[in-house]
């Protein structure tokens, strides 16, 4: 019996909750599409409907964390959120969705676990359909927003900050793009407490301390970085998202470090 299955097993967020889940004690299982882990894994897209459930119902888990996603691909956000949400239901598991700060435009800055999505991004409106689907498919379901993640020097976010510190990126760090990043192992953890549980609804899983993306590299560098404004480069995407998490905090025992906190040297 596997107490838990990870959807996208093989990426930053799914080796980390692979990893916490063997850690306290449970029998867990893992997918990956592209990337085999080094530890066992089981390939699946879960852009094809059948394949998913024709797994679930191979592995029975007492629960699935879906982390798995492409930012460029809507088959796999937001179809593939819909058809493990659809294995889920037919097997009886216990489903956590993990979806993103991207759902939001950042027009009104804070947001709480209410406020309804309002995307600015093809990718916000992927995960903002993920988030429709699954809590239509699966009224169980918990749905979780995170911010950036950080931790083990492995995110795209600390590899940037450090190739722009070596010189091997170019670019710079926006001073207006606000984020709540948190620690790796702070959301997994937290996303298998919501596996733990019965209680459906949307949940913010973030850190508690807002900062620059600018802010974020220094911090992970230690060094001066390049600063820019998002606003005068023309690229998409929401400037200030700051995810207010009280109302999750009031239900979840896992706390969520500050970014100052857990990169501090
Ligand atoms: N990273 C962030 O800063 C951030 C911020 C906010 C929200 N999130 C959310 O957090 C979750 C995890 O993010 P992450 O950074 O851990 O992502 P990641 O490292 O890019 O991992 C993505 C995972 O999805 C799998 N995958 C991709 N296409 C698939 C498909 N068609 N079928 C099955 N699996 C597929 C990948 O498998 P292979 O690698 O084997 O191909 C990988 O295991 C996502 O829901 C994302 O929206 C992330």
């Amino acid at each position: 019996m596997v107490d838990v299955l990870v959807v996208g097993g093989s990426g930053l967020l799914g080796r980390a909750l692979v990893r916490r889940a063997a850690r306290s004690g449970a029998r867990v299982a893992a997918t990956y599409h592209r990337h085999a882990p080094s530890r066992d894994g089981r390939p699946l897209d879960i852009r094809r409907r059948d394949d998913v459930v024709a797994t679930l119902r191979r592995i029975r888990p007492a629960a699935v964390v879906n982390a798995a996603f492409d930012q460029g691909d809507w088959a796999t956000t937001a179809d593939g959120a819909a058809h493990v949400a659809i294995a889920a239901v037919d097997v009886g598991a216990r489903l956590v969705h993990v979806s993103s700060d991207a759902v939001f435009s950042g027009r009104s800055g804070r947001y709480t676990e209410r406020d309804r999505p309002c995307p600015g991004t093809p990718y916000g409106a992927a995960k903002a359909a993920a988030e429709t689907a699954v809590a239509a498919i699966d009224p169980d379901a918990a749905v979780a927003r995170t911010s950036l993640i950080i931790g083990g020097g492995e995110s795209a976010h600390e590899t940037f900050a450090h190739a722009l510190v070596a010189g091997t990126a170019s670019g710079v760090l926006f001073t207006d793009d606000v984020r709540c990043p948190v620690h790796v192992d702070d959301l997994a953890d937290a996303l298998l407490e919501l596996a733990g549980s019965a209680h459906p609804g949307t949940y913010h899983v973030a850190g508690p301390e807002a900062v620059s993306r600018h802010e974020l590299g220094t911090l992970i560098t230690g060094r001066a970085l390049p600063a820019g404004l998002r606003v005068d480069s023309g690229l998409p995407g929401a400037r200030d998202v700051r995810l207010d998490c009280a109302w999750t905090r009031a239900r979840l025992g896992t706390r969520p470090r500050g970014v100052r906190e857990f990169l501090s040297r």
